[in-house]
């Protein structure tokens, strides 16, 4: 607790007016149509509404929004349990269109850019961050931290948006950490197609599910690899012992390459903004390079989720739309921490 405060007024003091997210507690035990009922208690209807409004009308173009209501609706259709439930009751909340909810799940779901990082000190202690970036602001007002409850237990915990049924980051604790980034491949109404023909879960519902139902890292690796999801994506994972770090770089329908931590050959770390790691990067984003320098200055020795986070502070691996950031390790779960961004770059 008390290096839990510390580290707050450290992350104040460094950027500003960075904030930490409202933290609630969802119950599973609920029903899903009910259990996101105390979202109320943050947000207004209106300012949901608004914010809803928003994202969709820049992300989807308005005769678009129109022309693929009937679409949406029928993934309605095609949706698994509990999402389709959780979303009819979010878009209760909202007080919207149950195809404007579904498709702020979906639109969400393919425009994600990220840096994620996972780290092993020399005491082999396993760290794992990510900046989260999307081109909205309303979004660092949406931003929640979720403890996931189950027999009045926290079952896992991750960070959402309000109104956003599936999770980016996430940690089951003392088990892994997960988070995911947006691999870019196709337009998302071919990520609709795949949905909706094809019965695959949007790479965030995947996380979801193995947050809930993996019993350690290595069967959290196994599910993130091989269950067929809408769209390519990278999945990085963190564990408890040493050696339990990996990128997952993601194809629909199975795993396109596994890339593990590798101390022994000096590899402490591993680094994934939006890039597969086997591709040099664009001359115009050099997030990776930026934080593999500010790693290497940090040094193996003084990996921790302090430093961590101070990498994940350098610019451009924050920058103008990163919305928030979280550093966690599985093996110590009351560290997870999550900061709202204002100022980068
Ligand atoms: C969003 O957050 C910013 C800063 O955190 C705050 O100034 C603003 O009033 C918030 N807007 C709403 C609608 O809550
Ligand atoms: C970081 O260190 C590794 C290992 O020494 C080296 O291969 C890599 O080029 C360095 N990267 C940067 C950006 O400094």
């Amino acid at each position: 607790m008390q290096s839990a405060v510390l580290w707050l007024a450290f992350a104040l003091t460094v950027c500003g007016a960075n904030l930490s997210p409202p933290v609630v507690k969802i119950s599973l035990d609920q029903a899903p149509e009910l259990r996101w009922l105390p979202l109320k208690d943050l947000f207004s209807k209106d300012f949901l509404q608004q914010a809803a409004a928003q994202v969709i009308d820049s992300t989807v173009p308005a005769w678009v929004h129109q022309a693929i209501k009937p679409v949406v609706r029928a993934l309605e259709r095609f949706t698994p349990q509990p999402y389709a439930a959780e979303i009819r009751g979010m878009a209760a909340l909202y007080g919207s269109d149950i195809s404007d909810v579904l498709l702020l799940n979906f639109a969400y779901e393919v425009s994600a850019f990220c840096s994620s990082i996972v780290a092993q000190d020399t005491k082999g202690i396993i760290y794992h961050g990510r900046n989260l970036d999307y081109p909205h602001d309303v979004l660092k007002n949406l931003t929640i931290d979720v403890l996931f409850i189950k027999n009045g237990e926290v079952a896992y915990r991750g960070t959402t948006f309000a109104g956003y049924v599936g999770l980016w980051t996430g940690q089951s604790k003392n088990k892994f950490t997960v988070t995911g980034n947006q691999r870019d491949e196709g337009h998302w109404w071919d990520n609709i197609i795949s949905a909706v023909l094809l019965k695959y879960s949007p790479v965030s519902w995947l996380v979801r599910e193995t947050l809930e139902g993996a019993s350690n890292f290595l069967n959290a690796v196994t599910q993130l690899s091989e269950i067929p999801i809408i769209s390519g994506v990278y999945y990085i994972v963190g564990g408890v012992y040493p050696g339990e770090g990996v990128v997952i770089t993601r194809d629909r329908s199975g795993p396109a390459d596994i890339w593990p931590l590798d101390t022994l050959y000096g590899n402490w770390y591993r680094v994934e903004t939006n890039y597969d790691h086997w591709l040099p990067t664009p001359k115009r984003d050099t997030r990776r390079e930026v934080a593999m320098k500010a790693l290497n200055a940090t040094g193996q020795n003084n990996i921790n989720l302090h430093t961590l986070y101070q990498v994940l502070s350098v610019v451009p691996v924050c920058n103008r739309i990163t919305v928030y950031t979280t550093v966690m390790s599985a093996a110590a779960p009351e560290e997870y921490t999550t900061v709202v961004r204002e100022t980068c770059g």
